[in-house]
């Protein structure tokens, strides 16, 4: 899988693909992330990428040219799935739509910033706006770091132990049951003892049970 991430802000995306998880499975090159600044498409001497707003206001909005001429460079080079405009007023980001963008095979995001975008960007050049809660944050750069973590675990041979991230929270609705390691006391807190019965069978049936408890308890909304 390959991720073009579109920023005017890349080195806000330095930290996040450079360590742990992300840098492993792009070593493994079972996934190409390339951080595109968009500045280098601007047009002026000034290599601005915003402009003031039509019609007046607080604010600037990004410009289309920049965003066109770096989203069609990269088309010209191979086909994309979807071209991604990370916004607070885009659908919400769920382990569903990770699931779902783990099986593309190019994906294209852009961050927003400012005000937003011309609107003819919207329009014309993405294909899909998502946003990652009901929040407003500076940019979209953090928010393209959350979903491409979200979607890269989730490819074959990125996690060691292949079937855990089957087993994670909302994968099925439910939110994960509770885990523990050594000691198997410390301050009088002790583990529960059918996690040190070795009774395979009851340890699963511990484990749904906690996770269908703290499903209805903690997040009742979840379709569990
Ligand atoms: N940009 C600013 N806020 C955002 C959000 N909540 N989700 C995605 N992109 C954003």
């Amino acid at each position: 899988m390959r991720i073009d991430i579109i920023t005017c802000l890349p080195r806000l995306l330095d930290s996040p693909f450079s360590d742990s998880i992300l840098k492993r499975a792009q070593q493994k090159g079972l996934v190409t992330v390339v951080i595109h600044d968009l500045r280098e498409y601007a047009q002026n001497k000034h290599r601005t990428t915003d402009d003031y707003a039509y019609g007046g206001g607080a604010g600037m909005v990004m410009m289309i040219e920049p965003i066109d001429l770096c989203i069609s460079k990269l088309k010209n080079e191979r086909d994309y799935d979807e071209v991604i405009y990370m916004s607070p007023d885009g659908e919400l980001f769920t382990q569903s739509l990770a699931n779902q963008f783990s099986l593309y095979k190019n994906l294209i995001v852009l961050c927003g910033h400012y005000k937003g975008v011309d609107e003819r960007v919207r329009e014309h050049l993405i294909t899909k706006e998502i946003s990652i809660g009901n929040y407003v944050l500076s940019g979209g750069e953090l928010a393209a770091a959350v979903i491409a973590d979200a979607i890269i675990r989730l490819i074959p041979g990125v996690l060691s132990d292949e079937t855990s991230a089957l087993t994670d929270s909302f994968q099925d609705g439910l939110i994960a049951p509770p885990v523990y390691t050594r000691p198997v006391e410390y301050k009088g807190w002790k583990v529960p003892e059918v996690l040190i019965s070795g009774h395979e069978a009851k340890i699963e049936q511990w484990r749904l049970e906690k996770a269908m408890e703290r499903t209805k308890e903690r997040r009742p909304d979840l379709p569990g």
